[in-house]
């Protein structure tokens, strides 16, 4: 017989809170302190794109194996350096993720390029190259795509297409430090990428922040002028400030902090995905809930985890499901509506007031309303559902997830 559940009265799997991450710590603080006491000492404030700066941007690139960051103050401004950087013409179409945060397609229209949203692949929050492929016309210059929830994308397709169609590939890993494909970092496998260093996510510089990243010593000093109003680095001569652009600079206090996260990551991605494959394993018979499938040869950095819903192997839709589970003292969320085609701004192109800018300029010659394809991605949405994880769950915390699904599943099961 199965366990009376706690949604009816029963006793809860899990009854005290889960641990809290303890991301900031003394390293941090003592990064910090040194910060302010040689500003005390020499009487000159801390500034941006000093030393400090530089060492968080080449700790950060060392961690991926080599390469250019650019440190700058969000992830939203990291992909919209990473899309400056491009020097794309205006009105060109850029192909962008179903399920992301706005902040990772925003930038596209405000750079005066036409957002197309792809539609998901059917087993995932991600897109792919078959969903991609029929998106591309003789507007498009590039496509942005987005490793959700830490999952990685199916990419060398992604590439081989990107190749064959002259594209550039902007990968966002705002939810994806660490995560690896075949071997290779997220974030190194496209022509330039970008990370989100909020506080939320596997490693910060404090409370906002972001990093353009290249393999590319071109597109880095072009993304790296574009991120500071257009100042001449790495050019002679060059008269002035060469391109329009923003400043979106990081600062040095928010450097430390970062190369003492950098120095954290290996440990943080590590115990990430051993609790996130952990709870997959253990849930991998289960027959109502499983942790969503993942490309193969891939491993996922599991910002959440995202859950697959069978409801076939259940009597109880999948609010009712997760209600159940969260009564268990398990930290699950219904839905990750992030579906940004959905929002207002996008429908109603509110990007340059009310002029419908970009899609209705008479020299743009696609379609007048935003191209949206969405329908897998709304799927996705609907039999899937987050649990939220971080690297200081233990071995306790793990066996409460398992039990907990596995607990409500059988209660529930048909
Ligand atoms: C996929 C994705 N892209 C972009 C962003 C924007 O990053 P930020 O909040 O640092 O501006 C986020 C934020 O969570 C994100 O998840």
């Amino acid at each position: 017989m199965s366990q009376k559940l706690a949604v009816d009265g029963g006793s809860k799997v899990r009854s005290t809170p889960f641990p809290s991450r303890g991301l900031i710590g003394p390293e941090e603080r003592a990064a910090a302190l040194a910060m302010f006491d040689q500003a005390i000492a020499t009487g000159n404030a801390f500034g941006y794109g000093g030393p400090a700066e530089q060492q968080y941007e080449k700790d950060f690139a060392a961690y991926l194996g080599g390469g250019f960051a650019d440190a700058v103050n969000s992830g939203s401004n990291a992909v919209y350096c990473a899309l400056g950087a491009l020097q794309i013409d205006a009105l060109s179409e850029v192909i962008v993720p179903p399920i992301t945060d706005p902040g990772g397609i925003m930038p596209v229209a405000l750079l005066g390029l036409v957002p197309v949203v792809a539609d998901a692949d059917p087993r995932t929050y991600n897109t792919s190259a078959e969903q991609i492929a029929p998106l591309i016309t003789e507007r498009t210059r590039a496509i942005v795509v987005a490793h959700i929830a830490g999952d990685a994308l199916d990419m060398d397709p992604i590439l081989a297409l990107a190749k064959k169609h002259n594209l550039y590939v902007v990968e966002d890993c705002a939810q994806a430090h660490g995560t690896t494909y075949k071997g290779r970092m997220a974030g190194t496998l496209g022509d330039i990428a970008a990370f989100s260093t909020m506080f939320g996510k596997h490693h910060c510089t404090g409370g906002q922040g972001g990093v353009v990243f290249t393999r590319n010593e071109t597109l880095h000093w072009q993304g790296k002028r574009f991120a500071d109003r257009g100042k001449p680095f790495n050019l002679t001569n060059a008269g002035g400030n060469v391109v329009a652009g923003l400043n979106c600079n990081l600062n040095d206090l928010s450097a430390v902090i970062g190369s003492a996260q950098v120095a954290k990551l290996p440990r943080i991605i590590g115990n990430r995905v051993r609790i996130g494959n952990a709870i997959r394993d253990g849930l991998a018979a289960n027959a109502a809930v499983t942790v969503g499938w993942q490309v193969p040869e891939s491993q996922s950095c599991y910002w959440f985890l995202r859950m697959a819903f069978h409801p076939e192997a259940v009597r109880v839709d999948k609010a009712t499901f997760c209600q159940a589970l969260a009564a268990e003292g398990i930290p699950a969320t219904v839905a990750y509506r992030a579906i940004p085609a959905e929002y207002p701004w996008f429908r109603e192109r509110r990007v340059f007031g009310a002029s419908g800018f970009p899609w209705t300029c008479s020299d743009y010659k696609g379609p007048r309303e935003p191209q949206a394809h969405i329908a897998n991605a709304l799927r996705v949405v609907e039999t899937h559902f987050n649990i939220a994880m971080h690297e200081s769950y233990g071995d306790q915390e793990i066996a409460d997830i398992i039990e907990a699904v596995r607990k409500v599943s059988e209660a529930y099961a048909r």
